[in-house]
């Protein structure tokens, strides 16, 4: 088994996180799959980024919940990381799944509604991976219990991942018992016994954020079945030196 190399919100080394040209650079590198956040604004259109507030990562001022989608798309998502980024835009989910349709990536969508639970979120990107029939090579994640097992309740044909940094002797029994059928745990939780626990229940395990060598040796030695890296071509490159 072979443990999948996932862009964590893209190439976030090498080009602004959440953003097409992180995206088109973890294709153009070989990753196995994209790792991005996905919120609402105001007018309901599910948007990729990760903090409940645009400033870290736009010129702007305020939450995206008090966003339009044509007021987002005026922020500049690309020179807070470097100059030659400028003009970069937030992208909305739907042009996001429109770029990754043709191509074979795996895809995992993490809904952020743990600050904010955002009405509907759920249902409004699965209805839209349902439309691009990606919900096959999907997984959606979030941190927040009360919505995986929201979503277990209505989806019954795509992975659901309870995401979690917190030690829990019953982690695995936990996250099975409210619907979820893979774990996207923090490095640190990471030991020979979860991983066991994770294939006794039939529950894939997928690591984040794993950006080390000597981490992603342990992940390799363990076979998760995916770590998300901020550095995808360094995962790769580990990977074939693991021999896996
Ligand atoms: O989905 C894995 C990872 O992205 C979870 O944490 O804060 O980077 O979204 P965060
Ligand atoms: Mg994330």
């Amino acid at each position: 088994m072979t443990t999948n190399i996932i862009a964590h919100r893209g190439a976030s080394r090498l080009a602004p996180e959440n953003t097409m040209p992180a995206f088109k650079l973890a294709y153009k590198l070989g990753a196995d799959g994209i790792e991005t956040d996905v919120q609402l604004t105001k007018d309901n259109i599910p948007v990729l980024i990760h903090d409940e507030h645009v400033k870290r990562t736009a010129n702007g001022r305020g939450f995206v919940k008090d966003f339009t989608f044509a007021e987002l798309r005026k922020l500049d998502a690309g020179s807070w990381f470097s100059k030659k980024y400028t003009g970069t835009k937030i992208v909305s989910l739907d042009e996001f799944l429109q770029w990754i349709k043709p191509r074979p990536l795996y895809l995992n969508i993490e809904l952020k509604n743990t600050k904010i639970d955002y009405k509907n979120l759920e249902t409004i990107v699965y209805d839209m991976l349902k439309s691009y029939q990606l919900l096959d090579r999907t997984t959606l994640s979030t941190f927040n219990p009360v919505s995986v097992q929201r979503m277990q309740d209505l989806f019954s044909d795509v992975e659901i991942a309870l995401l979690t940094s917190r030690r829990n002797r019953n982690l695995v029994h936990d996250a099975k018992r409210i619907g979820a059928n893979a774990l996207h745990i923090k490095y640190r939780l990471l030991t020979p016994s979860l991983v066991d626990a994770c294939r006794r229940k039939k529950i894939k395990v997928r690591v984040y954020t794993v950006n080390r060598p000597i981490k992603m040796a342990k992940c390799f030695a363990l076979k998760t079945d995916g770590i998300f890296t901020d550095v995808p071509d360094l995962g790769l490159e580990q990977r074939k030196q693991f021999h896996q």
